[in-house]
């Protein structure tokens, strides 16, 4: 038996609408992408949504509209040592400095009580990380931004469906980021895309993902095929040759967008099954304690079900590495748990951090691993990852 780490399902109407996107010649960024955009952003109930080419490009253009907000380059953004490392690399791409926060090993999130110390002057933004589709403590994250003036942009890449007090994730800071590449659950093989309530700042976004070009609407005529701009020459030269800000070249297109609206079509589907398989593998790792550990369901949270986290405990007798090593021979597949940015990944070692300030996240990057929870894992497979769990127990532990 295998289980596969992820599984895309690719819908019949995505298959329609791509191809009559191919077969119209319209296939840059159009009225697919626009009718995407409009669908993601009422699942949220965030009144803007604007799509973009990655997770990764979500989070650097959602950052970037902090410079329309007075921020100047190098300023910096608090966000957890523990993420995957785009979340780093967005802060660096979008020109600002990344001030790391140590999480907490039981949520995997970044420690709230530990954010007020890291704020400075020049700090702008908190950029909390759902990760593995687990809420933020928002709450605190929120009353701390308000205290101190500063933005909260999710990085919700991992938390599509997730809910913390009621509401959803993606909708409760000033800007969220989400991924839809091909392991999450809302995909468009590729692509990203930011939600917000601020109608300028979608403007602003749409100006982002186009060069910083002047053009802002929200439905352009042009692009969607629908008629002539009357705006194009209004003063005087060309308004798509008119650059108002540093840009980026990150822009959806139609044949993606035709996946992502096949993948919204089944998204309560996916979301009820990956949830269950989620919570029933989770009491499979907690059966096998302390040895191995996940995180926890709390009552005021409904988890984001993109995969199962699973940590190693400190005491036992093997390494992250030798089950990992047991697992995928016996066909399930894993991935690591990403690692401490600042002080596991050799891109931010010039910030000059040393091991041990981020000893939560360290720790998850020395002993943890996920393993998918996706919509073609069957009550057979989670027997089958006990089996191979009990097994590798049995022998080394
Ligand atoms: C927490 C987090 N942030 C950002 C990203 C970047 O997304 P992408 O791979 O679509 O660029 C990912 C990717 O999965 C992620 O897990």
């Amino acid at each position: 038996m295998k289980i596969p780490f992820g599984a895309i399902t690719i819908t019949p109407l995505a298959k329609q609408l791509a191809m009559e996107a191919l077969e119209s010649g319209r296939v840059s960024s159009g009225q697919l992408v626009r009718r995407f955009e409009q669908r993601f952003a009422e699942l949220v109930g965030a009144s803007e949504a604007v799509a973009v080419s990655s997770g990764t490009d979500a989070v650097v253009l959602a950052l970037a509209c902090l410079y329309e907000r007075g921020a100047q380059r190098g300023d910096e953004v608090i966000l957890p040592a523990l993420s995957f490392v785009a979340t780093g690399n967005a802060v660096l791409q979008a020109g600002f400095t990344p001030v790391f926060v140590d999480v907490r090993r039981e949520t995997l999130n970044i420690d709230p009580s530990r954010i007020e110390r890291a704020i400075t002057p020049r700090t702008r933004a908190i950029l909390p990380v759902h990760l593995m589709g687990k809420p933020a403590d928002m709450d605190a994250i929120m009353a701390i931004a308000r205290r101190h003036e500063l933005a909260v942009i999710e990085d919700a890449a991992e938390a599509h469906g997730a809910k913390y007090k009621g509401r959803n994730v993606g909708a409760i800071g000033d800007l969220a980021a989400f991924s839809l590449y091909v392991a999450h659950i809302i995909t468009s093989i590729e692509g990203g895309i930011v939600t917000t309530n601020d109608a300028e700042l979608a403007g602003v976004l749409r100006s982002l993902r186009s060069h910083g070009r002047a053009c802002k609407c929200d439905v352009c005529v042009v692009n969607t095929g629908s008629g002539e701009c009357r705006r194009r020459f209004e003063h005087g030269t060309d308004i798509r040759f008119v650059f108002e800000r540093v840009g980026f070249s990150a822009k959806m297109n139609e044949l993606e967008a035709a996946v992502g609206l096949g993948s919204l079509e089944i998204y309560d589907a996916i979301v009820t099954k990956r949830h269950a398989n989620l919570l029933a593998m989770m009491d499979v790792v907690t059966s096998f304690g302390p040895l191995l550990q996940t995180f926890r369901e709390e009552p005021h949270e409904f988890l984001g079900p993109h995969a199962l986290p699973v940590l190693v405990g400190a005491d036992a007798p093997f390494t992250r590495d030798d089950l990992v090593l047991h697992l995928v021979s016996k066909g399930v597949d894993t991935r690591n748990l990403f690692a401490s940015m600042p002080t596991q990944c050799a891109g931010f070692a010039y910030l000059g951090h040393r091991w041990g300030e981020f000893s939560e996240a360290e720790y998850v990057g020395d002993k943890g691993f996920h393993v998918g929870v996706h919509q073609e894992i069957e009550p057979e497979h989670i027997d089958y990852f006990r089996d191979v769990l009990a097994t590798f127990m049995k022998e080394r532990a």
